[in-house]
């Protein structure tokens, strides 16, 4: 049963509640106690409306309608006010833009080794690859370094344990051994015995020392390997090129110096030089006060070494050169300490060009 006082009683209810609700939460919940389908009190009130005396119903039920729709005009305009229909400062801003997943990058070495790919490719030069676990005649005395050469000594090579050393009684030393490659020069003995001149190669890739590890040593680093051999290549064909790559590596008017140098397997030899990056040539710390930071080894391919592959030493002539990419790495983006390299620490990496 319901009458006119009921229904006032309940507008006098719902006035109470929507006078205490502060926040949207709260709204919600008032607005399910009274238009809610099911357990609404306006829900309940139609039920009753409807059994009620047939002489009772028009008046009950214009009056249930009028507060069915001011309830729920009340609550419309207690939302608008609220801002309830604008988003909460805490709520999701679907406008913004999206965080993207932070995608991989090249490692800043890696990243380097191409960019000298692409100059050299640009200019000719194949990209080789070779083996990293070497044999002391690639490795050495093709090039020019035989058995009783400083270089091959115990101190600076990492040579793999010899399977055949415990059956010879005369020593390990009979027999060629095997070796990491301490240098990326004997990829020029590997592609000169399998291909005749002319020759346009460069060979980037893992070289390995005895070197205990500080702030400018590893046991293993990378170079680039690159050796141009033809009919009347001469020196200013090398120092043409090299001055070429190395004002497109670092910048278009880096300075380079040629200085006379000595490798057995180059005659002449140079090491080259640029202009130092940092004080401009003035001289500073990294540059030792000189103005210029050495970048590569360089020369002639020597007479013996083109012997060694069988080439006829009175008709070609070629140039070589070797550079460490820590080492340009360092100078270039002016790390410090080689060791980062290799830590994987992100906040070091994410620092260079992908
Ligand atoms: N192999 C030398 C090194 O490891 C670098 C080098 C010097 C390579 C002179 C060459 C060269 O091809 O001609 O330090």
């Amino acid at each position: 049963m319901t009458d006119a006082r009921a229904i006032d009683e309940l507008r006098t209810r719902f006035q109470t509640d929507l006078a205490s609700a502060s926040t949207s939460r709260d709204l919600q919940t008032v607005r399910d106690r009274y238009l809610g389908r099911k357990g609404g009190a306006i829900a309940g009130l139609m039920k009753q409306v409807a059994s009620a005396a047939p002489a009772d119903r028009p008046t009950l039920g214009r009056l249930a309608n009028e507060l069915k729709r001011d309830i729920d005009q009340a609550l419309r305009e207690r939302r608008t006010a609220a801002g309830a229909d604008r988003p909460s400062a805490d709520a999701i801003d679907v406008t913004l833009p999206g965080r993207g997943a932070a995608p991989g990058r090249r490692h800043p070495l890696t990243a380097l080794r191409e960019q000298i790919e692409t100059i050299f490719a640009r200019m000719g030069f194949t990209v080789l690859e070779g083996p990293e676990v070497e044999d002391e005649y690639h490795n050495f005395e093709a090039l020019n370094m035989p058995a009783d050469h400083p270089a091959r000594d115990m101190q600076d090579t990492l040579y793999l344990a010899d399977p055949l050393a415990a059956e010879t009684a005369s020593g390990p030393h009979d027999h060629p051994r095997t070796l990491l490659r301490t240098h990326t020069s004997g990829m020029q003995i590997r592609h000169m015995e399998t291909h005749a001149p002319p020759v346009r190669i460069i060979a980037p890739g893992r070289v390995y020392r005895r070197d205990n590890l500080d702030v400018t040593h590893t046991p293993m680093f990378h170079q680039v390997e690159g050796l141009l051999v033809g009919e009347g290549v001469t020196m200013a064909d090398l120092k043409g090129t090299l001055e070429a790559f190395l004002r497109e590596l670092f910048d278009p008017d880096t300075k380079v110096m040629f200085r006379p140098s000595f490798f057995p397997y180059t005659e002449p030899s140079a090491e080259v030089f640029i202009g130092c990056l940092f004080c401009d040539g003035k001289g500073c710390g990294v540059c030792k006060k000189t103005g210029w930071l050495e970048i590569l080894g360089s020369g002639m391919v020597h007479a013996a070494v083109f012997e060694a592959v069988g080439y006829d030493p009175e008709r070609y002539t070629g140039w070589a050169f070797g550079l460490g990419i820590e080492r340009v790495a360092m100078l270039k983006y002016r790390v410090d300490d080689i060791r980062l390299f290799y830590e994987n620490d992100l906040r070091f990496l994410e620092q260079f060009p992908a």
